[in-house]
């Protein structure tokens, strides 16, 4: 069977990461969270304390970067590493969403994460999600879906997720930073977050997991039908 590139762009918390990865495991195909790329370089900067506005500063800390995935059996996930070290749980912190959105403006960062990004997803045959896939990564993605979800809800997903790992944040911060990153996201002047023009609306406000995998698995069965 022909192999296809998914793309799964949106806002953030609206259950991309959820989605793909299901999607991924009952396809057989890898699955890629470009927003862990996103914030494995964040962790780097903050750690090395790169000037976000000194161009050399940041040229050099990405030559020294290296972000891969390795499956980890255990926990039957993709895990992020940077430099070697497992860095999976520490970039899902809140201290790395606060600043995130604001490394990823930087066109240095998006063109070596892009180009990476390009390179995995080379063989097809992957679920990758993020905030341009569709529109700058792989314009020539075969499915593409543009999730969102009202931002209450998102919020309240998002804190669930943060309590299972025993990090106790107030609602409203979580809300904040949310519409923030929304707003950073959108707005940036390379690749911004929008929907392409030929990606499927998704709105998971009012639906399940199970249900949002089978809207997705449906439009790559049409798509590899139509093959
Ligand atoms: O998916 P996430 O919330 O873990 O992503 C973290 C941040 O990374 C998000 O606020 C914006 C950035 N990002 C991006 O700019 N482009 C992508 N393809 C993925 C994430």
């Amino acid at each position: 069977m022909k192999k296809i590139v998914i793309a799964l762009d949106g806002y953030s918390s609206c259950g991309k990461s959820t989605t793909a990865k299901l999607v991924a495991a009952e396809l057989g195909y890898a699955y890629i969270d470009t927003g862990a790329m996103y914030r494995a370089v964040t962790l780097y900067f903050l750690e090395h304390h790169v000037s976000l506005t000194n161009p050399k500063e940041i040229k050099d800390a990405l030559s020294k970067i290296e972000v891969e995935f390795h499956y980890n059996p255990k926990k039957q996930r993709n895990e992020v590493f940077l430099n070697g070290l497992n860095v999976e749980d520490e970039i899902r912190k809140m201290y790395i969403s606060d600043k995130v959105s604001e490394v990823s403006v930087i066109p240095e960062v998006r063109r070596a994460m892009v180009a990476q990004q390009q390179k995995m997803g080379k063989k097809r045959g992957v679920v990758m999600d993020g905030r341009d896939i569709g529109t700058a990564v792989f314009p020539d993605a075969e499915v593409k879906i543009f999730m969102t979800a009202d931002v209450d809800t998102r919020t309240k997903r998002r804190q669930e997720e943060l309590l299972q790992k025993k990090q106790l944040v107030n609602y409203d911060d979580i809300r904040e930073n949310l519409l923030k990153r929304d707003h950073i996201d959108s707005t940036r002047a390379e690749s911004p977050l929008r929907r392409a023009e030929d990606a499927h609306l998704l709105d998971t406000s009012h639906m399940t997991i199970d249900e949002q995998v089978e809207f997705v698995i449906e439009r790559v069965t049409a798509q590899l039908l139509r093959n």
